[in-house]
């Protein structure tokens, strides 16, 4: 499609159609939050999930909710409409993701909030590239760098400028993410929530002020619990993240991906490990399900 439908300012129009104003505090300050939802099959993934994380961060920078649940859900259909093919079959094969982000608003430049402002709402719904067999069959490389993030890391706010810089920096030592190291712990990747393997036993980071509460991390721990592993939420001292026999990312962009060279050394065996085969079989199952 080359000018996909997005939704700005109560309305469905071009991409090429969308303006915000340069006094927008989104534009200006960064002053605002932001969603990323996959679609598979026509249908979002964990919306209810990602709708209370949205009202999370909301909440978090005091900026109201402009519309109520149903009228999040109504609007989103209509653009996953929008910009699916006619083709029935094809709608099943194209994944989505919506990218949606809510400003404060517009007005002139100050620090305070301005009183009497309405939140921007822009939403777009993108092709979601699925991560190729030959990646996953390999895995991929990542780099561990100093956590300089603030101390609000679980609200999802478009003030990424920390997380752009790290992961450029990762990107340009030729790894897919930067994992970062606050107090001697790992915390998440600049884009992803992070899970290790030692011995059998599955850790991830604790859902604390440091991580971003993700939707996937949450989905990964559920099937980790029914399938009856030993799955730990506890804090990772970055010994444990060396010498680690498995490394996983998680985020609705990569589902589970497989990390198998940290800092130029292998993970483990140098390749995607049992237990990444198990919890990402049991994953794809999910969606299956999803779309039956
Ligand atoms: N990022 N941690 C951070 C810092 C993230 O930015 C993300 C997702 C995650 C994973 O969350 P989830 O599983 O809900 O996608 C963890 C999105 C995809 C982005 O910024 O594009």
């Amino acid at each position: 499609m080359t000018d996909p439908i997005v939704y700005l300012h109560n309305s469905f129009i071009p991409l090429t159609e969308a303006k915000v104003s340069v006094l927008d505090r989104g534009f200006i300050f960064g002053d605002a939050i932001y969603e990323v939802i996959p679609v598979f099959c026509g249908k979002m993934f964990r919306f209810e999930e990602h709708l209370s994380r949205l009202n999370n961060s909301l909440n978090s920078v005091k900026i109201p909710n402009p519309y109520s649940s149903e009228k999040w859900l109504a609007i989103l259909q209509e653009l996953i409409a929008k910009n699916s093919s006619d083709n029935e079959s094809q709608i099943k094969s194209e994944p989505l993701s919506i990218y949606l982000q809510i400003t404060r608003g517009v007005a002139p430049r100050n620090h305070i909030f301005p009183d009497n402002i309405k939140p921007t709402v822009f939403i777009s719904a993108n092709p979601l590239a699925t991560i190729e067999t030959s990646v996953l069959k390999k895995g991929v490389a990542v780099v561990t760098m100093d956590d300089i993030r603030w101390q609000y890391c679980q609200i999802k706010t478009t003030s990424l400028i920390a997380n752009i810089l790290l992961r450029q920096q990762a990107a340009e030592q030729n790894a897919v993410e930067a994992v970062l190291i606050k107090d001697g712990h790992v915390t998440e990747g600049a884009a992803s929530n992070i899970f290790i393997v030692k011995d059998t036993i599955i850790y991830t980071p604790p859902k604390t002020n440091c991580v971003l509460p993700g939707i996937t991390r949450d989905l990964v721990v559920e099937i980790a619990t029914e399938l009856k592993l030993d799955i730990r939420e506890e804090a990772i001292p970055q010994q444990l993240l060396n010498n680690a026999d498995e490394v996983w990312l998680t985020s609705s962009m990569k589902d589970i991906l497989p990390v198998t060279k940290m800092d130029n050394n292998n993970v483990g065996t140098g390749l995607p490990g049992p237990m990444w085969n198990k919890l990402h079989q049991a994953f794809n199952d999910y969606k299956v399900n999803l779309c039956e």
